[in-house]
């Protein structure tokens, strides 16, 4: 069985050089009565390549180690980032993973 791929999860977005902002996908978070507007974005403060060459094929969040959705993005006509409701308890960890084609898995985590 092969090992499943490193990913590079971040714990202090603030603390970053320009590669790393580049890849870990931002998360923030709106409430809204018993819903969360879970919003994630690769790129947010150091814009990510998205052209053939360079691209984040995919971006799946779980809760609590659980996927709960994915989007596969093709280069040149997407941009890495989508919003999505969810309705789950307080103190549920979210996690963003995304996929660079050049450079692996990032991850970077929040809690409703
Ligand atoms: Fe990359």
């Amino acid at each position: 069985m092969a090992d499943a791929p490193a990913v590079n999860v971040v714990k202090d977005f603030d603390s970053l050089g320009d590669f790393e902002k580049k890849h870990t996908p931002f998360i923030t978070l709106e409430p809204s009565g018993d819903r969360t507007l879970v919003n994630i974005e690769v790129g947010h403060l150091v814009p990510h390549p998205q052209g053939a060459d360079h691209f984040i094929g995919w971006i799946e969040l779980l809760a609590n180690g659980s996927p709960i959705v994915r989007f596969d993005l093709s280069p040149d006509v997407t941009f890495p980032r989508f919003c999505v409701p969810v309705v789950l308890p307080a103190g549920t960890v979210l996690r963003a993973i995304e996929s660079c084609n050049l450079h692996g898995l990032w991850a970077y985590e929040a809690t409703i």
